[in-house]
Protein backbone atom coordinates (compact mmCIF):
# COMPACT_ATOMS: atom_id res chain seq x y z
CA UNK A 1 0.00 0.00 0.00
CA UNK A 2 2.84 2.54 1.08
CA UNK A 3 4.91 1.23 -1.70
CA UNK A 4 1.83 2.12 -4.77
CA UNK A 5 1.66 5.07 -2.91
CA UNK A 6 5.74 6.36 -2.99
CA UNK A 7 5.10 4.97 -6.55
CA UNK A 8 2.16 6.77 -7.40
CA UNK A 9 3.83 9.82 -5.95
CA UNK A 10 7.21 9.41 -7.55
CA UNK A 11 5.09 8.79 -10.74
CA UNK A 12 2.79 11.74 -10.50
CA UNK A 13 5.70 14.36 -9.89
CA UNK A 14 7.85 12.77 -12.55
CA UNK A 15 5.51 13.98 -15.02
CA UNK A 16 5.80 17.19 -13.62
CA UNK A 17 9.71 17.48 -15.08
CA UNK A 18 10.51 20.63 -13.96
CA UNK A 19 10.22 19.47 -10.31
CA UNK A 20 12.30 16.75 -11.02
CA UNK A 21 14.80 19.03 -12.79
CA UNK A 22 14.65 20.65 -9.76
CA UNK A 23 15.09 17.99 -7.23
CA UNK A 24 17.97 16.89 -9.22
CA UNK A 25 19.89 20.32 -9.62
CA UNK A 26 19.27 20.99 -6.51
CA UNK A 27 21.03 17.71 -5.38
CA UNK A 28 23.76 18.21 -7.21
CA UNK A 29 24.56 21.58 -6.03
CA UNK A 30 24.64 20.19 -2.58
CA UNK A 31 26.76 17.66 -3.58
CA UNK A 32 29.30 20.78 -4.70
CA UNK A 33 28.53 22.67 -1.77
CA UNK A 34 29.27 20.16 1.06
CA UNK A 35 31.07 17.59 -0.49
CA UNK A 36 34.94 18.43 0.13
CA UNK A 37 36.20 21.77 0.58
CA UNK A 38 36.11 23.82 3.85
CA UNK A 39 32.44 22.33 4.70
CA UNK A 40 32.63 19.09 4.30
CA UNK A 41 33.10 18.82 8.38
CA UNK A 42 29.36 20.51 8.89
CA UNK A 43 28.23 17.53 6.96
CA UNK A 44 29.79 15.01 8.46
CA UNK A 45 28.39 16.40 12.00
CA UNK A 46 24.87 16.41 10.06
CA UNK A 47 25.18 13.07 9.44
CA UNK A 48 25.41 11.99 13.12
CA UNK A 49 28.88 9.28 12.43
CA UNK A 50 29.94 10.88 15.62
CA UNK A 51 27.18 9.51 17.29
CA UNK A 52 27.07 6.30 15.30
CA UNK A 53 23.36 7.05 14.84
CA UNK A 54 21.59 9.51 11.45
CA UNK A 55 21.28 12.80 13.49
CA UNK A 56 18.25 13.56 11.51
CA UNK A 57 15.52 11.17 13.10
CA UNK A 58 16.71 11.94 16.65
CA UNK A 59 15.50 15.69 15.74
CA UNK A 60 12.47 15.12 14.20
CA UNK A 61 10.99 13.73 17.15
CA UNK A 62 11.32 17.18 18.90
CA UNK A 63 8.99 18.89 16.56
CA UNK A 64 6.24 15.98 16.64
CA UNK A 65 6.70 16.42 20.37
CA UNK A 66 6.64 19.95 20.87
CA UNK A 67 3.93 20.48 17.81
CA UNK A 68 1.75 17.74 19.13
CA UNK A 69 1.58 19.43 22.83
CA UNK A 70 0.86 23.11 21.43
CA UNK A 71 -1.73 21.41 20.13
CA UNK A 72 -3.18 19.95 23.12
CA UNK A 73 -2.55 23.11 24.93
CA UNK A 74 -4.74 24.99 22.06
CA UNK A 75 -7.56 22.40 22.55
CA UNK A 76 -7.71 23.02 26.34
CA UNK A 77 -7.04 26.74 25.67
CA UNK A 78 -9.95 27.31 22.83
CA UNK A 79 -12.36 24.78 24.83
CA UNK A 80 -11.92 26.16 28.21
CA UNK A 81 -11.05 29.64 28.07
CA UNK A 82 -7.71 29.53 29.63
CA UNK A 83 -6.23 32.22 28.16
CA UNK A 84 -3.16 32.38 30.46
CA UNK A 85 -1.72 29.37 28.22
CA UNK A 86 -0.61 31.69 25.23
CA UNK A 87 2.88 31.66 26.69
CA UNK A 88 3.45 28.00 27.09
CA UNK A 89 1.75 27.49 23.92
CA UNK A 90 4.57 29.98 22.32
CA UNK A 91 7.26 27.92 23.61
CA UNK A 92 6.80 24.71 22.74
CA UNK A 93 5.21 26.31 19.07
CA UNK A 94 8.89 27.70 19.00
CA UNK A 95 10.75 24.81 20.29
CA UNK A 96 9.30 22.67 17.50
CA UNK A 97 9.97 25.45 14.74
CA UNK A 98 13.88 25.61 16.01
CA UNK A 99 14.07 21.40 16.60
CA UNK A 100 12.82 21.46 13.03
CA UNK A 101 15.09 23.73 11.27
CA UNK A 102 17.59 22.18 12.18
CA UNK A 103 15.75 18.73 11.15
CA UNK A 104 15.41 20.14 7.52
CA UNK A 105 19.37 21.42 7.48
CA UNK A 106 20.39 17.57 8.21
CA UNK A 107 17.74 15.74 6.46
CA UNK A 108 19.14 17.60 3.35
CA UNK A 109 22.68 16.29 4.29
CA UNK A 110 21.15 12.91 4.37
CA UNK A 111 18.90 13.61 1.09
CA UNK A 112 21.81 14.71 -1.24
CA UNK A 113 23.56 11.00 -1.00
CA UNK A 114 19.98 9.46 -1.60
CA UNK A 115 19.48 6.98 -5.02
CA UNK A 116 17.41 8.50 -8.12
CA UNK A 117 14.23 6.19 -6.64
CA UNK A 118 14.42 8.09 -3.50
CA UNK A 119 15.25 11.49 -4.64
CA UNK A 120 12.10 12.67 -5.21
CA UNK A 121 9.83 10.87 -2.22
CA UNK A 122 12.57 12.52 0.09
CA UNK A 123 12.27 15.80 -1.69
CA UNK A 124 8.48 15.91 -1.14
CA UNK A 125 9.01 14.90 1.94
CA UNK A 126 11.46 18.17 2.84
CA UNK A 127 9.11 20.55 0.97
CA UNK A 128 5.87 19.85 3.13
CA UNK A 129 7.76 19.97 6.11
CA UNK A 130 8.92 23.15 5.46
CA UNK A 131 5.52 24.24 4.34
CA UNK A 132 4.29 22.63 7.81
CA UNK A 133 7.30 24.52 9.69
CA UNK A 134 6.24 27.55 7.66
CA UNK A 135 2.40 27.36 9.14
CA UNK A 136 3.67 27.10 12.36
CA UNK A 137 6.13 29.87 12.54
CA UNK A 138 2.98 32.43 10.85
CA UNK A 139 0.76 30.71 14.03
CA UNK A 140 3.66 32.15 16.53
CA UNK A 141 3.96 34.98 14.85
CA UNK A 142 0.36 35.67 15.06
CA UNK A 143 0.20 34.65 19.07
CA UNK A 144 3.46 37.05 19.73
CA UNK A 145 1.15 39.80 17.74
CA UNK A 146 -1.58 39.32 19.91
CA UNK A 147 0.56 39.33 23.39
CA UNK A 148 -0.09 35.35 23.71
CA UNK A 149 -3.66 36.08 23.77
CA UNK A 150 -5.12 32.25 22.36
CA UNK A 151 -7.46 32.43 19.19
CA UNK A 152 -8.89 30.83 16.38
CA UNK A 153 -6.59 33.00 14.71
CA UNK A 154 -3.39 32.16 15.51
CA UNK A 155 -4.97 28.17 16.08
CA UNK A 156 -5.66 27.74 12.37
CA UNK A 157 -2.38 27.72 10.84
CA UNK A 158 -0.95 26.02 13.73
CA UNK A 159 -3.61 22.70 13.03
CA UNK A 160 -3.06 23.33 9.16
CA UNK A 161 0.86 23.37 9.95
CA UNK A 162 0.08 19.89 12.06
CA UNK A 163 -1.51 18.13 9.59
CA UNK A 164 1.03 19.00 6.75
CA UNK A 165 3.58 18.11 9.05
CA UNK A 166 1.98 14.44 9.69
CA UNK A 167 2.18 13.80 6.05
CA UNK A 168 5.74 15.19 6.26
CA UNK A 169 6.36 12.31 9.06
CA UNK A 170 4.12 9.79 6.82
CA UNK A 171 6.53 10.37 4.05
CA UNK A 172 9.34 10.26 6.27
CA UNK A 173 8.38 6.33 7.42
CA UNK A 174 8.00 5.97 3.46
CA UNK A 175 11.34 6.95 2.91
CA UNK A 176 12.93 4.67 5.95
CA UNK A 177 10.55 1.55 6.33
CA UNK A 178 9.68 1.34 2.49
CA UNK A 179 12.62 2.27 0.46
CA UNK A 180 15.63 1.79 3.16
CA UNK A 181 17.35 4.66 3.06
CA UNK A 182 19.99 5.39 5.61
CA UNK A 183 19.07 1.50 7.40
CA UNK A 184 22.37 0.00 8.02
CA UNK A 185 23.33 -2.46 5.07
CA UNK A 186 24.78 -4.76 7.22
CA UNK A 187 22.00 -5.27 9.53
CA UNK A 188 21.53 -8.78 9.79
CA UNK A 189 25.25 -10.11 9.81
CA UNK A 190 26.61 -12.74 11.72
CA UNK A 191 29.65 -15.49 11.43
CA UNK A 192 31.17 -17.59 10.84
CA UNK A 193 31.64 -17.96 14.65
CA UNK A 194 34.51 -20.75 13.92
CA UNK A 195 37.98 -19.70 12.34
CA UNK A 196 37.57 -20.40 8.36
CA UNK A 197 40.46 -20.08 5.77
CA UNK A 198 39.88 -17.75 2.87
CA UNK A 199 42.86 -17.64 1.13
CA UNK A 200 46.25 -17.89 0.33
CA UNK A 201 48.47 -15.28 2.57
CA UNK A 202 50.84 -14.69 0.06
CA UNK A 203 47.52 -14.39 -2.59
CA UNK A 204 46.40 -11.47 -0.95
CA UNK A 205 48.24 -8.52 -3.00
CA UNK A 206 49.50 -5.51 -0.61
CA UNK A 207 47.60 -2.89 0.15
CA UNK A 208 44.54 -3.49 -2.12
CA UNK A 209 41.00 -4.27 -0.75
CA UNK A 210 39.66 -7.81 -2.19
CA UNK A 211 35.99 -9.54 -1.23
CA UNK A 212 35.29 -13.22 -0.12
CA UNK A 213 32.58 -14.73 0.56
CA UNK A 214 33.46 -16.12 3.93
CA UNK A 215 30.39 -19.15 4.82
CA UNK A 216 27.96 -16.40 3.07
CA UNK A 217 29.15 -13.43 4.52
CA UNK A 218 30.71 -10.74 2.33
CA UNK A 219 34.57 -9.81 3.91
CA UNK A 220 37.09 -7.22 2.55
CA UNK A 221 40.83 -8.32 3.25
CA UNK A 222 43.30 -6.56 3.13
CA UNK A 223 47.09 -6.91 3.72
CA UNK A 224 49.25 -4.19 5.09
CA UNK A 225 52.75 -5.83 5.38
CA UNK A 226 52.28 -9.06 7.94
CA UNK A 227 49.07 -7.68 9.31
CA UNK A 228 45.73 -8.36 8.04
CA UNK A 229 42.43 -6.34 8.56
CA UNK A 230 39.11 -8.50 7.88
CA UNK A 231 35.74 -6.22 8.16
CA UNK A 232 32.72 -6.29 6.14
CA UNK A 233 32.63 -5.30 1.93
CA UNK A 234 29.49 -3.56 2.48
CA UNK A 235 29.32 -0.22 2.92
CA UNK A 236 26.32 0.14 5.76
CA UNK A 237 25.61 3.32 4.49
CA UNK A 238 24.20 2.19 0.68
CA UNK A 239 25.69 -0.87 0.11
CA UNK A 240 28.56 0.35 -1.98
CA UNK A 241 31.37 -2.67 -2.70
CA UNK A 242 34.00 -1.71 -0.76
CA UNK A 243 36.80 -3.68 -2.70
CA UNK A 244 36.63 -0.69 -5.05
CA UNK A 245 37.11 1.62 -2.01
CA UNK A 246 40.40 3.57 -1.76
CA UNK A 247 43.33 3.03 0.88
CA UNK A 248 44.04 5.79 3.16
CA UNK A 249 46.89 4.77 5.61
CA UNK A 250 44.26 2.25 8.05
CA UNK A 251 40.90 3.37 6.50
CA UNK A 252 39.36 2.64 3.54
CA UNK A 253 37.18 5.38 1.36
CA UNK A 254 33.90 3.99 -0.04
CA UNK A 255 33.60 4.44 -3.83
CA UNK A 256 29.98 6.17 -3.41
CA UNK A 257 29.37 8.82 -1.09
CA UNK A 258 33.46 8.64 0.29
CA UNK A 259 33.05 7.52 3.81
CA UNK A 260 35.64 6.38 5.53
CA UNK A 261 36.16 3.33 7.71
CA UNK A 262 38.51 2.16 10.06
CA UNK A 263 40.38 -0.98 8.94
CA UNK A 264 41.09 -2.15 12.15
CA UNK A 265 37.45 -2.26 13.83
CA UNK A 266 35.15 -1.28 11.43
CA UNK A 267 34.24 1.84 13.24
CA UNK A 268 32.88 5.05 10.81
CA UNK A 269 35.73 7.38 10.63
CA UNK A 270 33.91 9.84 8.05
CA UNK A 271 29.80 10.39 7.01
CA UNK A 272 27.75 9.93 5.85
CA UNK A 273 27.21 6.50 7.20
CA UNK A 274 26.52 5.93 10.32
CA UNK A 275 26.90 2.56 11.34
CA UNK A 276 30.23 0.85 11.80
CA UNK A 277 31.20 -2.44 9.46
CA UNK A 278 31.15 -6.27 10.87
CA UNK A 279 34.55 -6.98 12.27
CA UNK A 280 36.46 -10.53 11.79
CA UNK A 281 39.82 -11.55 13.62
CA UNK A 282 42.08 -12.96 11.62
CA UNK A 283 44.73 -15.71 11.86
CA UNK A 284 47.36 -16.66 9.64
CA UNK A 285 47.80 -20.90 9.90
CA UNK A 286 49.73 -22.75 7.60
CA UNK A 287 50.40 -20.13 4.45
CA UNK A 288 46.53 -19.40 4.86
CA UNK A 289 44.49 -16.56 6.55
CA UNK A 290 41.51 -17.29 8.82
CA UNK A 291 38.64 -15.45 9.54
CA UNK A 292 36.17 -15.74 12.35
CA UNK A 293 33.66 -13.12 13.21
CA UNK A 294 34.97 -11.12 16.20
CA UNK A 295 32.78 -10.62 19.37
CA UNK A 296 31.28 -7.14 17.96
CA UNK A 297 30.29 -8.67 14.69
CA UNK A 298 28.74 -12.14 16.64
CA UNK A 299 26.31 -9.41 18.53
CA UNK A 300 24.70 -9.41 15.60
CA UNK A 301 21.66 -12.07 15.91
CA UNK A 302 21.77 -14.57 13.12
CA UNK A 303 18.31 -15.14 11.61
S1 LIG B 1 27.41 3.71 0.03
FE1 LIG B 1 27.26 5.75 0.72
S2 LIG B 1 29.07 6.08 1.82
FE2 LIG B 1 29.20 4.06 1.15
Amino acid sequence: MDRDFSEALDAAITRVGVIRAFAKGLQRALNAIFLEGPLRPLKNFASGAWLEHPLHPLLTDVPVGAWTVTLLLYIVALLFGVTQLGFAIALAMGLGILAALAAIATGFMDWMDVDPTELIIGFVHATVNIIGTLCFTIAWFLLYSAQWQVSMTNFIPALLGYLIMSVGAYLGGTLVFRLGVMINRNAYRSGPKEFTPVVGFEELAENKPQRFNVKGQPVLLVRRGQQVYAIGAVCSHYGAPLEQGAIHDTLIECPWHYSRFSLEDGSVKRGPSTAPLPLYETDVKDGKIWVRASRVAQIVPPH
